[in-house]
């Protein structure tokens, strides 16, 4: 079948059918795509795709999501097929931690414990004692012993929030995600005047600034969670848009407002390398098995046990 000419429709239909001819599970990021996460069969934060993963029971996942969303379920799945829909489709906060340069840093500070933000490479993660997400971090610190010295990367937004609530002095690698950190304050404080009763959730990525004026800090699992409980019926999302698909599905009787980016074009943040995955580059990758993601022994062996330590904990 010539993939150009297939409908939306034809695209669910046969992204369905292929599914079930490949034992295959599909597995998104709330950053994805409306029309991908409509047809995902596990729909998750980090620490929920890297949780189910572990745990799930099929031959190929299709990792919907960002590079090292895909590396973190093949690391925890030597054995399955994993695929994405565009290998190109990286994340800025792990391109800014390079490899080596981490490494020297690490040496540099020697006595110190890793802890790694789970947008990193496998490469990274293989330096690292544990890996978190944005929705067990502070819970994994304070695990640790009080006088015990961290190394935090690569996000200095999220790092700095932890060390707040926890009251720790973790190192902070000086890393940034670039579409959490162009979040205008200005713009948003003005939304917030024509929306009094709305109340702001903000990403721990974000600047300090934003984490300060908002009700709520938490990954995206933990603001969505927020929205279903609270009595407020207004939201200003201080994330990546593509949230607002499960938050409005969830909640259709709530109403929420993106956040402005700086500089944005739109009215809202957008990320590009999640938006890179398109439900016809789905259909092709379950198609032809390919892109596969593919990690490199020696660092898969290293980078699970830091994985595995998050999980652990978590
Ligand atoms: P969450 O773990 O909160 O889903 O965040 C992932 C991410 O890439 C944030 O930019
Ligand atoms: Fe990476 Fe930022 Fe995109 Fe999340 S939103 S995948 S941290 S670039």
């Amino acid at each position: 079948m010539n993939e150009a000419k297939l409908s939306m429709e034809e695209l669910r239909r046969e992204i369905e059918r292929l599914k079930r001819e490949k034992n295959a599970v599909i597995m998104a990021h709330y950053y994805q795509r409306d029309e991908i996460q409509e047809i995902a069969d596990v729909i998750g934060d980090s620490l929920a795709l890297a949780q189910d993963a572990a745990k799930i029971d099929a031959d190929i996942i299709l990792m919907c999501g960002v590079h090292f969303m895909g590396e973190t379920a093949k690391i925890l799945c030597p054995d399955k097929k994993v695929i994405v829909p565009d290998l190109k489709a990286g994340c800025s906060l792990a391109n800014s931690c390079d490899p080596e340069e981490f490494r020297r840093f690490i040496e540099a500070n020697p006595g110190y414990t890793v802890v790694s933000y789970v947008n990193t490479s496998a490469a990274v993660k293989a330096y690292t004692d544990i890996v978190v997400t944005s929705g067990n971090a502070k819970k994994i610190i304070d695990s640790l012993p009080k006088d015990e010295k961290i190394i935090f990367g690569p996000d200095k937004n999220l790092g700095g929030y932890i060390n707040s609530v926890t009251g720790r002095n973790m190192l902070l690698w000086d890393g940034a995600c670039h579409v959490h950190d162009r979040f205008d304050l200005e713009g948003i404080v003005e939304l917030k005047k024509q929306n009094p009763n709305a109340k702001i959730l903000v990403h721990p990525e974000c600047r300090k600034p934003l984490q300060l004026i908002a009700d709520k800090v938490g990954s995206t699992a933990v603001l969505l969670k927020f929205a279903q409980e609270d009595d407020a019926q207004e939201f200003i999302v201080v994330t990546e848009s593509g949230i607002l698909f499960e938050m409005q599905r969830k909640c259709p009787n709530k109403r929420f407002i993106p956040a402005p980016a700086k500089d944005a074009e739109c009215q809202c943040n957008i990320c590009e390398y999640m938006r890179m995955n398109t439900l016809e580059k789905v259909y092709r990758a379950l198609r032809d098995e390919t892109p596969e993601i593919i990690v490199d022994e020696e660092i898969a062996q290293k980078a699970v046990k830091s994985i595995n330590r998050m999980l652990e904990l978590s």
